[in-house]
């Protein structure tokens, strides 16, 4: 079973994925970390719009031990990974990289759960089930600020909310795979929800008419 939960910035599909990952014993792929990983590869200096090839070469080398580094939760990995992966070709290598993971399942696992952006429009554009989780840009900015001072991370409320909007702007005007419900996924809006409330929804969605 493939289950592809896509959304904006900070819209709850980490946590959601790691629940009904828990629920149904899948693995989970948080492909924003493999953009987050790309961005953290690359030296300083590095000019995003001039060194392609230096981006392109990270994406081409990326590892999943890459995936484990706690600077990729930063509020600054978030803003270069959005800009990275504008790069068709960043793109391409993550979308094999990611259908990879999908078609090799680890033994004894029922499937596998992967969020980010473009899973159910084009990474698996035939998963099971396709989830399109959103929620307004201030309560997603207020939870990510939450989360960020949980880990003590100290950030300006409104440079968190900027970073939301413009991440927002880039991955939806972005040519290539940008962020769009597709056609057939099963749209869930979590500002008023809490976290049990939207995986109490996923699951019904998920066991629709049995198809599990
Ligand atoms: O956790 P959060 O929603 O803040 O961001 P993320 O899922 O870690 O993604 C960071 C950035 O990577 C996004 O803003 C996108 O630009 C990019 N991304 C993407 O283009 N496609 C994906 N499947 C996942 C992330």
């Amino acid at each position: 079973m493939i289950i592809a939960v896509d959304g904006p910035a900070a819209s709850g599909k980490g946590l959601l994925s790691t629940l009904i990952a828990k629920k149904l014993d899948l693995v989970r792929l948080d492909t924003g970390l493999l953009y987050r990983a790309v961005g953290q590869a690359l030296p300083d200096s590095v000019d995003l719009k001039i060194d392609k090839k230096i981006v392109i070469n990270a994406a081409k080398n990326l590892k999943i031990s890459d995936l484990e580094n706690p600077a990729l939760k930063s509020e600054n990995s978030g803003v270069v990974a959005s800009k990275v992966a504008v790069i068709p070709e960043v793109r391409q290598y993550l979308l094999k990289f990611q259908q990879k993971f999908g078609k090799n399942m680890p033994f004894g696992k029922r499937g596998v759960i992967l969020d980010g952006r473009d899973i159910g429009t084009v990474v698996f554009p035939n998963a099971d089930h396709k989830i399109f989780l959103t929620a307004n840009a201030n309560i997603r900015a207020q939870r990510r600020f939450a989360e960020l001072g949980k880990k003590g991370i100290k950030v300006k409320y409104s440079r968190v909310l900027d970073d939301i909007i413009s991440r927002d702007e880039r991955d939806l005007e972005r040519d290539i795979s940008p962020l769009v419900m597709a056609e057939d996924a099963f749209l869930i809006d979590s500002s008023n929800l809490k976290p049990n409330q939207v995986l109490d929804i996923a699951i019904k969605y998920i066991f629709r008419d049995d198809k599990v």
